[in-house]
């Protein structure tokens, strides 16, 4: 076969290159040069000479039955909209260490159990290692021994080559930095041979009707050059959360296009592998012996799951210089603003303040209900007091410090009345007050009406 050109493409102005550069000398982008493979695609340039196609009415669009094939494991049939469907690609990303390798390998016990066959190819690991894990989870007896073929392999045309002869239901690459093809200089991992081999696997998947999962690793800050280039290009990003020390683990579809998006699913790494837990709505939940100042529990909503998550806080006076903003799994931009709406609109002066916010359990939520608890939790902790045992906040801030109703309502007041809280502050919302049995609800029209409702009276001194 010809060597295939290639080219240094710019990612953010799409002009090409021949060398590769550190500056773009159209756009002047730093590090945008991504080396990519130049391809002739002569059945593309037929078809663009070839009579004119007729556009179809949208009535006579066929119904589309989406077939999948369940994974075994619910919460992952659950994020991926009811198993994997056929000819997909999907990426599945996580830090180094919180369990990929485990996830795929059970979900591909899953598809043998259903008399299905699935390559499982590891550029990471050798087979002995995919063995002790196999044996780990309890599979070298049963369909899954004979089903789960193993391929100690980083060459993506080997592995492709494999592929079309054992025709099987998935192929699962561990992982896509280690996949390399030799007709390209860059190293294992390189923006431009994560792509390119992305893209051989998605010909793979499209062409033979094959679901194809690549695992991607991803560093805590998210630069991960490498994957996340991928994301608008495979049907389904699946990202797996949790602190590495703890055995919680969400995951969450970032991107579906098979299935509805921020579904979560939540597994608990045990000695056997990940597992489902039994209520995960409060599995993210941590009791406390005595309420501690800053922490407050919000009713969160992930997809059409209601998660009741603890929202900590902590300020401490700055020393010289900016004073320090640090959120860890919620939106640093929606920690400045409450940071401002609260000196503003409520009298709660952190200017002069480190201010550190916190999701417990290692996981990440982009509700904008967590406005409120967040708010609260800065406030507990900035004045010393706990808020109220049994309760529960959720809220959208805006700007003046006024509550904006967030979607769901019912469900997480429902899901918070289950779990045994006593009480939810809420923002005022026009339609009335949302009545749920079990728990008294508080509309509250402001963040200062909130924080007068939310903290225990100042105790004695
Ligand atoms: P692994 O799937 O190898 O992570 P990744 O592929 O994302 O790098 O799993 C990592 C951790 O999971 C490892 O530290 C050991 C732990 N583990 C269990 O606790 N129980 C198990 O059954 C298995 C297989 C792994
Ligand atoms: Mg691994």
């Amino acid at each position: 076969m010809a060597r295939p050109q290639s080219r240094y493409v710019c990612q953010a102005c799409g002009e090409a290159f021949l060398r590769w550069e550190g500056q773009c000398r159209a756009c002047n982008a730093w590090n945008s040069l991504v080396e990519t493979v130049v391809r002739e695609i002569p059945a593309a340039r037929a078809r663009a000479t070839g009579p004119a196609l007729e556009p179809v009415p949208l009535a006579s669009l066929a119904d589309e039955v989406v077939p999948r094939l369940p994974v075994g494991l619910g919460e992952l049939d659950r994020v991926l909209g009811g198993g994997l469907v056929p000819g997909s690609l999907v990426l599945v990303g996580g830090e180094p260490g919180i369990g990929k390798s485990t996830l795929l390998l059970q979900a591909a016990a899953g598809l043998a159990a259903g008399g299905r066959t699935v390559l499982y190819a590891t550029g990471e690991e050798s087979g002995g290692q995919v063995r002790l894990r196999a044996e780990r989870l309890g599979l070298l007896a049963g369909p899954a021994a004979a089903a789960i073929r193993i391929l100690a392999e980083h060459d993506v045309e080997r592995i492709v080559a494999a592929a079309r002869v054992l025709r099987p239901a998935a192929v699962i690459v561990d992982s896509i930095q280690t996949a390399t093809l030799d007709e390209l200089d860059g190293p294992a991992g390189s923006v431009g041979q994560v792509r390119e081999a992305a893209l051989r696997f998605m010909e793979l998947a499209k062409g033979e009707g094959i679901a194809v999962i690549l695992v991607g690793h991803v560093t805590k800050d998210g630069s991960i050059a490498g994957p996340k280039t991928l994301e608008h290009l495979v049907d389904a990003v699946v990202g797996i959360e949790g602190e590495r020390g703890g055995t919680l683990r969400l995951v969450r579809a970032s991107k579906n296009r098979f299935g509805a998006t921020d579904e979560v699913g939540v597994l608990e790494m045990v000695e056997a592998g990940l597992r489902e837990v039994a209520d995960p709505a409060r599995a993210f939940l941590v009791e406390h012996a005595v309420p501690a100042p800053g922490s407050v529990v919000a009713a969160t909503l992930e997809g059409s799951r209601a998660l009741l998550v603890e929202v900590q806080a902590l300020v401490a006076p700055a020393g010289y210089g900016t004073a320090r903003r640090t959120a860890i799994g919620l939106d640093p931009n929606r920690l400045a603003l409450l940071v401002a709406v609260l000196g503003r609109r409520a009298g709660i002066g952190l200017g002069t303040h480190d201010v550190y916010a916190n999701l417990a359990g290692g996981i990440a939520v982009a509700d904008p209900g967590l406005d409120l608890p967040l708010a609260i939790a800065l406030a507990s902790t900035l004045r010393d007091r706990p808020v109220r045992p049994g309760t529960v906040a959720f809220g959208e801030v805006g700007l003046l410090g006024e509550l904006r109703a967030v979607g769901g309502t019912e469900r997480r007041l429902r899901e918070a009345a289950r779990l045994g809280f006593a009480r939810a502050l809420v923002p005022q919302a026009r339609s009335g007050r949302p009545a749920v049995p079990g728990i008294e609800v508080i509309p509250v029209p402001t963040v200062r009406d909130a924080l007068a409702g939310a903290l225990e009276d100042a105790g004695p001194g």
